[in-house]
């Protein structure tokens, strides 16, 4: 079978506020490297990954391609763009920015850690059902509250997973969904998988990412991060 072509998409244009640090979390160090460049490492030294897109605030573009596309040589970074307000808008830019290539993936620079079978999981996954995401079950039992803060509903834990990135997809399935999103209510969206489900009604296949595999999210989880470390790099 003839190999199909990868771009991914690295997420990096967030404000980080949850993290309350002076530079954006995705640019503290963690072993001596800013965190968003171990995403970028892993998708170059990625057989299934061509070519790579850069998402991240228009005043972070020269540091990056400077520090880290030219000083590390990461041939495969063919884009560094500006993102937007949300999420979902530096995704939007991103695709928008893409040239042609059969599936992206979207990743958040805000997950250091993932590991590199990962990426051979999601191409097997998403050549057959043309949309999947990393996800793991969910340790901890899930409440739906109310306003008031009491607890009015509790899923059956075995049904529930916490999503993680990469989020794979067909390029003209998560295109055709970023369109149909521009021309509706944007509301609580905070992934990708969110995105095909309310626009297309496509299901998303799952599979096993790992727990090791953190989005850095809180001051917290840079130690954490720090010790699951060596499990992956
Ligand atoms: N992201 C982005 N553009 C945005 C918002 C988020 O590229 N407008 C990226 C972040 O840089 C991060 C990933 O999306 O790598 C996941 O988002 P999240 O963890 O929510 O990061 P922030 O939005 O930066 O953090 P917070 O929500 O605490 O402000
Ligand atoms: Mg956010």
């Amino acid at each position: 079978m003839e190999k199909k072509t990868y771009t991914a998409i690295v997420l990096a244009a967030g404000k980080g506020q949850r993290m309350n640090s002076a530079v954006e979390k995705q640019f503290l160090l963690l072993r001596n490297k800013p965190i968003v460049l171990y995403s970028l490492l892993r998708f170059q030294e990625s057989a299934v990954i061509d070519d790579i897109i850069l998402v991240t605030d228009a005043a972070w573009i020269d540091y990056c391609r400077e520090t880290m596309v030219e000083a590390q040589q990461l041939t495969k970074v063919t884009k560094i763009i500006a993102g937007g307000r949300q999420r979902y808008d530096s995704v939007y830019a991103a695709l928008r920015a893409m040239g042609d290539t059969d599936y992206v993936m979207i990743h958040d620079a805000a997950r250091p850690l993932l590991a590199q079978e990962s990426l051979l999981l999601l191409r097997d996954t998403v050549e057959e059902h043309a949309a999947c995401a990393l996800g793991v079950p969910a340790k901890d039992t899930i409440k739906r509250i109310d306003d008031a803060g009491f607890i009015v509903e509790t899923p059956v834990r075995e049904s529930l997973w916490n999503i993680q990135t990469p989020q794979v997809f067909a390029t003209n399935l998560i295109q055709e969904a970023y369109e149909l999103l521009q021309t509706m209510d944007k509301t609580d969206i905070t992934d990708d998988t969110m995105v095909v489900e309310r626009t297309l009604g496509t299901r998303t296949k799952l599979v096993f990412g790992g727990y090791q595999n953190i989005k850095i999210t809180t001051p917290e989880d840079m130690k954490t991060a720090e010790m699951l470390f060596d499990s992956v790099w």
